[in-house]
């Protein structure tokens, strides 16, 4: 059992002995001259796994976004997103500065947007509209509970956006989850797309970085754009070193996570008599109640820390820092207030 049990989000604040031996051991260079040989590691890596030519190392999930929405699209282009979408709601608005572009919202269920919708999205080109350039998914969906976007979809979508020459990006930050509690593997998730960004520093457990993976063209494009935004840096391979020990070490274990998120989600709903909001399906789970903020504030005097993402909703998040003897503690804790 952990002193402090925070389901606040999937970010693991003290990387293991471990991973943080190996990032103390790792070879460093400079990766404005593409001389960190952990940095190189890691991506030629993530790109085979992912089954692209090339993959790019960032520091966050938000500019792995924004450099796969500036790779498709110029100053008042078009790009078709779902409505509760990552880069539409928690990324500052960003693309918008950087790319000048439009969202527009399409509304999933759970994050899953019917390929029809999507579609029924999707204008002729004429000179006094915007330019549509790309479709985005969010798979797992974080709003939408971290839902995982069946395959069969995310092909569909595919089809739509080649159907009308348009390219397709996934938010991949959570990808690891949707093949582990899938049983497809990262590369077939992958496929249907031009550009994938994936996380090291959620479920994953590595303290810092995201990868970008597309075509060898595209990647180095990429490269440039992120040294735009100062993301050349220099002897990253220390935290590169983190992301691959991740890789090697907390991608097979996901699985459990994902068992701790179910067991808490039923404990709250026939223990504390609380209502889940979604089927959980990999590592979150919302539930409602009228005293979100009073709950969620004497559950962090026990050492138990959960989000209020909205008025009378709260996030769980397990993750390789929560075993089954929190959620156990958890689930006595919120009984005991009841
Ligand atoms: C779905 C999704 N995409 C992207 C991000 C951005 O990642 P970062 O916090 O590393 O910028 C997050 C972060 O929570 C996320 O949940």
């Amino acid at each position: 059992m952990h002193e402090i049990i925070d389901l606040r989000s999937d970010t693991v604040t003290r990387p293991s002995k471990a991973m943080r031996e190996a990032m103390l051991d790792a070879a460093v260079g400079d990766v404005v001259y593409n001389e960190d040989p952990t940095v190189l590691k890691l991506e030629a890596t993530v790109a085979r796994l992912l089954g692209k030519e090339a993959a790019l190392y960032v520091p966050t999930g938000t500019m792995a976004n924004t450099l796969a929405i500036r790779l498709c699209s110029e100053a008042g282009d078009e790009i078709i997103i779902e409505k509760d979408a990552h880069p539409l709601h928690y990324e500052a608005g960003g693309s918008g500065t950087f790319s000048g572009v439009l969202f527009k919202p399409v509304a999933g269920k759970a994050g899953v947007m019917d390929p029809a919708a999507v579609e029924a999205a999707i204008y002729e080109p004429v000179y006094y509209r915007a330019r549509q350039r790309a479709i985005l998914v969010e798979n797992t969906h974080n709003r939408g509970g971290g839902t995982v976007v069946p395959l069969e979809t995310l092909k569909a979508i595919s089809a739509v956006a080649r159907r009308h020459n348009m390219r397709t990006h996934m938010d991949g930050a959570r990808l690891w989850n949707a093949a582990a509690a899938s049983g497809h593997s990262m590369a077939e998730f992958a496929a249907p797309f031009n550009t994938v960004s994936v996380c090291f520093s959620k479920g994953m457990g590595a303290p810092v970085g995201s990868a970008l993976v597309g075509s060898a063209e595209d990647i180095e494009r990429a490269w440039h754009y992120r040294h735009m935004l100062g993301g050349s840096w220099r002897q990253a391979g220390i935290l590169a070193a983190g992301a691959l020990f991740a890789m090697d070490n907390n991608f097979h274990r996901l699985t459990e996570d994902h068992g701790n998120a179910k067991k808490l989600a039923q404990g709250l709903q026939e223990r504390c008599g609380l209502s889940v909001l979604n089927d959980v399906e990999t590592n979150m789970l919302y539930f409602e109640t009228e005293r979100a903020n009073e709950l969620v504030s004497a559950l962090s005097q026990n050492g138990i820390l959960m989000s209020v993402v909205r008025p009378g909703v709260v996030r769980c998040v397990t993750h390789l820092d929560v075993d089954s003897d929190d959620i156990e503690k958890t689930l006595t804790t919120i009984q005991a207030m009841q």
